[in-house]
């Protein structure tokens, strides 16, 4: 397995890919790899001939409150990982070399950026598209794979690269969960024991929500009502936002009669974690 920190070594080895007309696979990652980027990685080895995992800290996604300096590292094991994954590129670059001081071109995607995560970090998707945007060009991938478990994300890169015309197909791979429900997270740990036990809300209340859908209930102020309620009773759990939006178009519904998604932030003491459920219709 090849590493590479300039863009021009990560280039280099696609461009050899490319001229013996192999499909290339990207998976982009912020690092300490957990199953659930060694999920995304597995599916893009068994889709493309060649795959490169990005391991990259995006500064410029975070908010100057955010927990940019504080945000788990550890590239050994990242590399062991990716490698026993069957990856063959990891591209991990310094942010000097991915962003020059003088850079002023960003990616925005409006509209479906201004609900849930975008209202609370108004910055954030900035950030991801137009890191997105530099390791598509710098990969050439054909496929590009992301996790349902930032499902806003996943759909403000499929509507970026519509909009943009890129040639890359966005994959969209399930939710991978600790045996106890918790979505796997590189915030996880952050959290204290008490924490981890009272982080069990999100996955109960997204239990409850597509129990309840799964029983016939449409209504959103019902499902999100029986959601709330469950966050609410651990005290050392603060909710962010508890939404129903389209899927498509990630904007608030009352009533599901189209496909939608169900999502949460909730502060378990500092940390902000994230869970949802899509329910298609
Ligand atoms: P990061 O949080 O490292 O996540 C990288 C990818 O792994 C994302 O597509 C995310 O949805 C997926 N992922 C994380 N936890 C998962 C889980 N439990 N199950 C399934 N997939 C999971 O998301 C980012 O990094 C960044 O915003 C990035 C896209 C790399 C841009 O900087």
């Amino acid at each position: 397995m090849n590493i590479a920190t300039t863009v021009e070594q990560a280039k280099q080895t696609v461009r050899q890919w490319k001229a013996e007309g192999l499909t290339v696979g990207l998976v982009p990652t912020m690092g300490y790899l957990h199953e659930g980027h060694e999920s995304l990685i597995k599916r893009a080895v068994a889709e493309c001939d060649r795959v490169m995992v990005s391991v990259f800290l995006n500064p410029i996604q975070f908010a100057p409150n955010e927990d940019l300096a504080t945000y788990p590292r550890d590239f050994a094991a990242d590399t062991v990982l990716i490698e026993n994954a069957g990856a063959d590129l990891v591209f991990h670059p310094e942010p000097s070399e991915l962003y020059a001081p003088d850079a002023c071109t960003f990616v925005n995607v409006e509209e479906i950026t201004s609900e849930l995560c975008g209202k609370t970090r108004p910055t954030h998707f900035r950030g991801v598209c137009t890191v997105v945007s530099k390791l598509m060009n710098i990969s050439q991938a054909d496929r590009a794979y992301f996790g349902q478990k930032d499902a806003q994300q996943l759909a403000v890169v499929r509507r970026m690269v519509r909009d943009l015309n890129m040639n890359v197909e966005v994959v969209g791979c399930p939710i991978v969960r600790e045996e106890d429900g918790l979505a796997k997270s590189s915030r996880n740990t952050y959290l204290s024991p008490a924490e981890r036990e009272a982080a069990l809300v999100l996955s109960r209340a997204v239990r409850e929500g597509h129990h309840l859908m799964e029983e016939g209930e449409r209504d959103a102020k019902t499902i999100l009502g029986a959601m709330r309620a469950i966050i609410e009773a651990e005290p050392l759990a603060r909710i962010d936002y508890v939404e129903m939006v389209s899927w498509d178009g990630i904007k608030p519904v009352d009533v599901a009669d189209s496909s939608v998604l169900v999502a949460m932030a909730v502060y378990i003491g500092k940390t902000r974690l994230i869970d949802n459920f899509i329910f298609e219709m």
